[in-house]
C-alpha cells in the first residue's frame, strides 16, 4: 500500500511537471506566434525617445556642439542629429538590411550609401517629444543684470525670450539662442544636459504658436495713437516673476490691470458700459476684450467689483 501511493505521487508529480513543462512550451509558443513579430515589426522610420533602451543619458546620442555647427547657427549649438555610432551598436541588423534601410529617414532625406543630406533638425514634420523647463523666479535677478548690456530700451528685459511674434502676439523661444549665452559648459543644466531643460512629454505633440488667450482683442503693441499697451511687461503679467514652472502657466492678466484706463471716470468707460448693456439685454455679448465664446458668458466677479456693482448672472436679469 505504502510503496503504491509512493508510486502514485511520483507519477502525480511527473504529470504535474509535464504540464508545467507543457504551459510553458505554449506560452512560448504564443509569445513567439503573436508577441515576436510585433516586437521585431517595429517602425523604424520613426525614433521614439520612450522606448526604455532609448533612454540612456542624453549625452550619449547628442554631443554638442555637433559638428559644422558653424552653418547654420551664430553660436556653438546642437544643430545635427546624432552620428551613425549613436545607433549601430544596437541596430547593426536594421542598418544593413536591404537597399533602403527605412532606420536611415529617422535623419536622412534620402537613403543611399553615398549621400548624407539630412532633414533639418529638428525636423519640421515629426511631432515635439519634449517640454521646456523655465522656471521665470530664479531668472529674475540675471536677466535683470543684462538690463544695460543688451537693448537700448533696457528695461523690458522679458523681451531677450519673448520677441513680439506680430504687433498683437509676442512670441515664446525657439530655440538655444535665449538660453545657450548662460547655460553652457558651467551654469547647470549645461548644454549637454538637454533632460535639464527638455522633459520628456507623456505624449507627442505639436507646437503652437502661443497659448490660448482670454482677452483675444487686446494688442501689446495697441493702445490708440500713443500706444499706451507699451509698457513694462510685469504691470499686466504681474505673478510671472513668481513662476516656478511652466507647468499650467497662463498669460495671467487681471483685468485691474486694464481698467486704470479702460474703466475710469472723466475718462473710458468700456467694461460699465458693456455690463449695462447686459442689464438691459441678457444676450449681449462682449466683445471690446473678448472674443464671442468668452464675451457671451456671465462676466465673473472680478468684473463687477471694477464696477462696484454685486455680481449678477444673466439667467436672474429679465
Ligand atoms: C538613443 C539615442 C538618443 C538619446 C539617448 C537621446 N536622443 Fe534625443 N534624439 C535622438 C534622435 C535620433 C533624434 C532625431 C529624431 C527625432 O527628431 O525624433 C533626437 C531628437 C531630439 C530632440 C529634437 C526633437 C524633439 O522632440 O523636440 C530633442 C529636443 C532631444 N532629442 C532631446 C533629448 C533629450 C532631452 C534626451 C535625454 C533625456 C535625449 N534627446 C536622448 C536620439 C537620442
Ligand atoms: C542601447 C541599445 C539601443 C541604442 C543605442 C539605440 N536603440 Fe533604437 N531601439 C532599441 C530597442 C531595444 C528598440 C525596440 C525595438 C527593437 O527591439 O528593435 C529600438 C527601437 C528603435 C526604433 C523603432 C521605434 C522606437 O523608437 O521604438 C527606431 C526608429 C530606432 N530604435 C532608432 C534608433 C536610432 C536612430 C538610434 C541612434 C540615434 C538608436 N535607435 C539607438 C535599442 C537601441
Ligand atoms: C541618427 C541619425 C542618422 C541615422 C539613423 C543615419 N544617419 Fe547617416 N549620417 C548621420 C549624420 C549626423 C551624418 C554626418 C556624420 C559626420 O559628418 O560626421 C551622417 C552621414 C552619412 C553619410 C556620409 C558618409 C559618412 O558615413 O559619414 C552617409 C553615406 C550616410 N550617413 C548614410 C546613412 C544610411 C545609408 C543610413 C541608414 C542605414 C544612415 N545614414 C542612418 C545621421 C544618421
Ligand atoms: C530666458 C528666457 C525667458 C525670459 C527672460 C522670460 N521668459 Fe517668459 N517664458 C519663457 C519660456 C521658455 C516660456 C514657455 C513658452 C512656451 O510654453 O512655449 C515662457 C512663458 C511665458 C508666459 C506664458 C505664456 C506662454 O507662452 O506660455 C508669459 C506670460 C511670459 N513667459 C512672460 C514673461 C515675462 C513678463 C518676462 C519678464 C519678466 C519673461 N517671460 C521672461 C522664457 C523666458
Ligand atoms: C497692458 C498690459 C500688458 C503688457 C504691458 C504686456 N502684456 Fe503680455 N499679455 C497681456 C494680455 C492681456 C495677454 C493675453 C492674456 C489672455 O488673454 O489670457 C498677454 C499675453 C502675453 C503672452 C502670451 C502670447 C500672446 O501674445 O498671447 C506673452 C508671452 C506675453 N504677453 C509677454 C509679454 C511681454 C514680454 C511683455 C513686455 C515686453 C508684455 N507681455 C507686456 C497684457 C500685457
Ligand atoms: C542671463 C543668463 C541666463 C539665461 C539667458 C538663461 N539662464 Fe537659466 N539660469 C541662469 C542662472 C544663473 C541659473 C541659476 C539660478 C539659481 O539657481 O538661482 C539658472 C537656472 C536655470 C534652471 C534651473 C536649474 C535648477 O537647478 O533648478 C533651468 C531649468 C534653466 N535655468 C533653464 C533656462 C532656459 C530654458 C533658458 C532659455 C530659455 C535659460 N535658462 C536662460 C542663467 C540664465
Ligand atoms: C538651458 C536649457 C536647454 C538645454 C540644456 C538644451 N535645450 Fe534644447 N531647447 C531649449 C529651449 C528653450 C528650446 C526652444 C523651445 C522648444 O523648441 O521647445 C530648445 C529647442 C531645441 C531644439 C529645436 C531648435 C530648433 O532650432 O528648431 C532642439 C533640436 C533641441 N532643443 C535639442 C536639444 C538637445 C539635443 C540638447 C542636449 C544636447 C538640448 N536641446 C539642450 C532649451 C535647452
Ligand atoms: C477692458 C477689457 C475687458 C472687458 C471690457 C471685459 N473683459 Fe472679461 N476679462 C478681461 C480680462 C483681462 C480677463 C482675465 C482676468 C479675469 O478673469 O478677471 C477677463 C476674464 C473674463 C472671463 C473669464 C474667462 C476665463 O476663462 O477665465 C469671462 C467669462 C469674461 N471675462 C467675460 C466678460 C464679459 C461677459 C464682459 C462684458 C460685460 C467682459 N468680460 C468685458 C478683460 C475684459
Ligand atoms: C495705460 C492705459 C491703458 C491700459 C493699462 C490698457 N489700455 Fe487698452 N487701450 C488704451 C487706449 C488709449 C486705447 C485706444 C482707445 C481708442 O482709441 O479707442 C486702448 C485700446 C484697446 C483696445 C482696442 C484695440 C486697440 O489696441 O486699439 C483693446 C481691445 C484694449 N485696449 C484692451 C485692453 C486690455 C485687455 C487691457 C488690460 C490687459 C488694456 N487694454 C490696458 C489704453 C490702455
Amino acid at each position: 500500500m505504502y510503496c503504491g501511493r509512493e508510486a502514485y505521487a511520483k507519477l502525480c508529480r511527473r504529470l504535474t511537471l509535464m504540464t508545467r513543462i507543457k504551459t510553458f512550451s505554449w506560452i512560448l509558443c504564443l509569445f513567439l506566434i503573436c508577441v515576436y513579430p510585433r516586437l521585431s515589426a517595429a517602425d523604424y522610420s520613426k525614433f521614439s525617445h520612450a522606448t526604455p533602451k532609448h533612454q540612456a543619458a542624453c549625452n550619449t546620442c547628442h554631443k554638442p556642439p555637433t559638428k559644422d555647427w558653424t552653418k547654420v547657427s551664430s553660436f556653438p549649438d546642437i544643430a545635427d542629429y546624432p552620428d551613425h555610432d549613436a545607433c549601430v551598436s544596437c541596430h547593426r541588423p536594421q542598418f544593413f538590411k536591404g537597399a533602403k534601410p527605412p532606420i536611415c529617414s529617422v535623419c536622412h532625406s534620402k537613403t543611399s550609401p553615398r549621400d548624407d543630406v539630412r532633414f533639418a533638425f529638428r525636423n519640421p514634420a515629426t511631432k515635439l517629444q519634449f517640454n521646456i523647463e523655465f522656471p521665470h523666479d530664479k531668472h529674475q535677478d540675471v536677466i535683470a543684470q543684462l538690463r544695460f548690456a543688451h537693448r537700448p530700451q533696457g528695461y523690458y528685459n522679458c523681451t531677450i525670450c519673448h520677441e513680439s511674434r506680430t504687433p498683437t502676439f509676442k512670441a515664446a523661444p525657439k530655440n538655444h539662442a535665449s538660453c545657450f549665452n548662460c547655460h553652457w559648459k558651467s551654469q547647470e543644466p549645461v548644454a549637454a544636459n538637454c533632460n535639464g531643460c527638455h522633459k520628456l512629454a507623456p505624449t507627442p505633440f505639436v507646437l503652437t504658436d502661443s497659448p490660448k488667450r482670454i482677452s483675444s482683442k487686446f494688442i501689446h503693441e495697441g493702445g490708440g495713437e500713443k500706444k499706451q499697451h507699451i509698457a513694462e511687461c510685469t504691470t499686466c503679467h504681474i505673478n510671472i516673476t513668481k513662476a516656478a514652472s511652466l507647468r499650467g502657466l497662463k498669460p495671467d492678466v487681471p483685468i485691474t490691470a486694464c481698467t486704470e484706463c479702460h474703466n475710469k471716470d472723466g475718462l473710458r468707460q468700456d467694461l460699465s458700459k458693456e455690463l449695462l448693456a447686459i442689464d438691459k439685454n441678457r444676450a449681449f455679448v462682449c466683445v471690446y476684450c473678448h472674443e464671442t465664446s468668452v464675451g457671451s458668458l456671465d462676466p465673473p466677479g472680478s468684473h463687477y467689483r471694477i464696477a462696484e456693482r454685486p455680481p449678477l448672472k444673466r439667467k436672474d436679469i429679465k
